[in-house]
């Protein structure tokens, strides 16, 4: 099992946080959409409750995943890729990672600010981030339902991405954070 990233491929670490985020985005998304319309009741209170949770987890797991990234090295651009686009990908990462942060954080600033305890799935109780305040809670529930319609703009641009690379240019780009692709490099590059 290969721990840290290299040149070949990103380390198992690596690869973890990033498709469980994407699973737990899916699954929060999915969540989130679905339980506003839904009447008061005790389903919608555990539907509250689950979505919540889930988003503290992902907030817990970017950190982790950040602090991660400090240690673990950044494998290199394919070979021939212009300048330009890596300072693309690059920008891209760090705005799905400010992202990360931004909509649990403003879910969470949401919740205080409308006066709601939070308990991590019942069991563990956070701090409120605010003071409740009606206006601060209309101004948080605005900024975490756009954030999210603009990551899912960001998440389907990067993944369009990601496909280019694999089924166009046919590097290797896709292949190294696949947990089943290949330890090779680019045909052609340098050994
Ligand atoms: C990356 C993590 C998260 C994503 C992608 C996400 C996504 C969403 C989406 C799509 C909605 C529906 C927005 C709407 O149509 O009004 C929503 C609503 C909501 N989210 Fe999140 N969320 C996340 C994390 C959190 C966290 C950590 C909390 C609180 C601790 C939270 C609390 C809420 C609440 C209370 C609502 C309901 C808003 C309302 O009742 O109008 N979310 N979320
Ligand atoms: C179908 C969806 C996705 C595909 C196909 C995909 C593909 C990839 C690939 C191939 C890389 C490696 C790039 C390289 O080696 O230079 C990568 C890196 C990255 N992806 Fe995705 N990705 C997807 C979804 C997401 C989502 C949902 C997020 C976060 C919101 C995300 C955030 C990142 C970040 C931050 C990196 C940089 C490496 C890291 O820090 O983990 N991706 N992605």
């Amino acid at each position: 099992m290969q721990i840290k990233s290299d040149d070949t491929r990103w380390g198992v670490p690596a690869q973890f946080f990033h498709w469980t985020v994407l699973l737990l985005i899916i699954a929060l998304g999915a969540l989130g959409l679905y339980m506003t319309g839904l009447p008061l009741s005790l389903w919608k209170e555990q539907v509250y409750l689950l979505h919540k949770s889930l988003g503290i987890t992902l907030l817990g797991l970017v950190a982790l995943r950040l602090l991660w990234r400090l240690v673990d090295p950044h494998p290199a651009p394919p070979d021939g890729l212009p300048r330009w686009q890596h300072r693309v990908a690059q920008a891209t990462h760090a705005a799905l990672y400010l992202l990360l942060l931004a909509i649990p954080v403003s879910g969470w600033v949401f919740n205080s600010a409308s006066g709601f305890p939070l308990r991590w799935f019942g069991l563990l109780p956070l701090p409120a981030l605010a003071a409740a305040s009606k206006p601060l809670a209309a101004t948080a529930r605005e900024i975490h339902e756009t954030l999210f319609w603009v990551l899912v703009a960001l998440v389907a641009v990067h993944a369009a991405a990601a496909l280019l690379h694999h089924y166009h240019h046919r590097n290797h780009v896709l292949r190294r954070m696949l947990p089943w692709g290949h330890r090779r490099r680019d045909p052609g590059a340098a050994p």
